[in-house]
Parts: structure tokens; C-alpha cells; sequence
């Protein structure tokens, strides 16, 4: 047993160490384009390889005022209705929405890596909006399979707006 005890600086040492590693929250949602091809499996495996650990997940029918919140920083740009329609499912046959909290070292980039550039043409193949992504040309519309919080800060806003605390391991 003695063998692990630690000195107060082991110990002292071991918490600045703790200190030093960034835990990150980030948020994906599963969007209504990837749960009509039904590849909400695949996606989730290939986010298996970040190596974080999840945390949540729940099935969502998207409501207006969800959405409106979620995307509020686009709020005024040319794309905003259209990415409401989006992410509530109107495009999609009023389709679901998957919304997974993931937290560990620099989850925020490492799900924005995994994810790949905003527009699907743009991502590399080996992404998932490389892979599963497209552009609708008829509705102008970036069916790029998956939204990824894109600093620590937007992490924690968006997990508490999608989750409520006692739905978080
Ligand atoms: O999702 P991401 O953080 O990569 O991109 P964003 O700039 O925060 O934009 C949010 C979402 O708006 C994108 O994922 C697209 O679905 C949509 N969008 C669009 O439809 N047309 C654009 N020109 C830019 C964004
Ligand atoms: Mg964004």
C-alpha cells in the first residue's frame, strides 16, 4: 500500500501538472443531411478516434427558437434562414438532430480536425465533411453533416444550451 503514497510535493507536483492540460467541452450535432443518409453510425466512429470521452448524447427535434440561439452569432448574413431550415430538418423531411458533448484535451480542435473545412467542396476527402459532405446547388446549401463548437468558450455555451446538467455524465 505504501507504495502508493504520495509526498505532499509528489502530490503538489502532480496537480500543477493536472492544471496544465487544457480540458475543453465541445459540442457536435448530427446534422438533418447525415440522419436522412443514415450516417449517424459512421460518424460517430470516425469521432470514436479522437480519443475523447463522450459525455452526452441525445436525439433533438429542432425548434425555431433552439436554432435561432444556437446559430445566434450568423444571425443577419445571407445564409442564416437557410441554416435554420437546415438544422431544424424543413430541408431534410423535418428530420432529427443527434447532439453529442465531448470533453478531454483540446476536443475543440480535435473534433474541428475530424470534421474538416466548412463548406464540403473545401474539406479534404479524409474528413467528414470531406467524405459525407456536399454542396446543393438548387438551395444553395452546405450539407457539411456536422456543426463542432469552435472555441472552449462556445463549447460550454452550446453544451448547456442543448443538455441540461443532470443529462451530462
Ligand atoms: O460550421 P462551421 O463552424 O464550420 O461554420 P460557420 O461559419 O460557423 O457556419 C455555420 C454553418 O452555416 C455552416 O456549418 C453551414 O451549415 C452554414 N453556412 C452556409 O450555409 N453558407 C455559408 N456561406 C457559410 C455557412
Ligand atoms: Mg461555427
Amino acid at each position: 500500500m505504501e507504495y502508493f503514497q504520495q509526498s505532499p510535493l509528489q502530490t503538489k507536483i502532480y496537480k500543477l501538472f493536472l492544471q496544465k492540460i487544457p480540458m475543453e467541452k465541445t459540442l457536435v450535432l448530427i446534422k438533418p443531411d447525415a440522419m436522412v443518409k443514415k450516417l449517424a453510425g459512421n460518424v460517430i466512429s470516425e469521432l470514436y478516434n479522437a480519443g475523447l470521452k463522450m459525455i452526452g448524447l441525445k436525439l433533438v427535434n429542432v425548434k425555431r427558437e433552439l436554432a435561432e440561439q444556437h446559430y445566434n452569432e450568423h444571425k443577419g448574413k445571407p445564409f442564416f434562414e437557410k441554416l435554420i431550415q437546415h438544422i431544424t430538418g424543413e430541408l431534410h423531411g423535418n428530420e432529427n438532430v443527434i447532439a453529442i458533448a465531448y470533453e478531454g484535451e483540446d476536443a475543440i480542435q480535435k473534433i474541428r480536425t475530424a470534421a474538416g473545412k466548412t463548406h464540403p467542396e473545401e474539406a479534404e476527402y479524409s474528413t467528414i465533411r470531406g467524405k459525407y459532405g456536399r454542396h446543393v446547388s438548387s438551395t444553395d446549401c452546405f450539407e457539411n453533416v456536422i456543426h463542432a463548437s469552435d472555441s472552449p468558450k462556445s463549447g460550454e455555451r452550446e453544451i448547456y444550451l442543448w443538455f441540461d446538467e443532470d443529462e451530462l455524465i
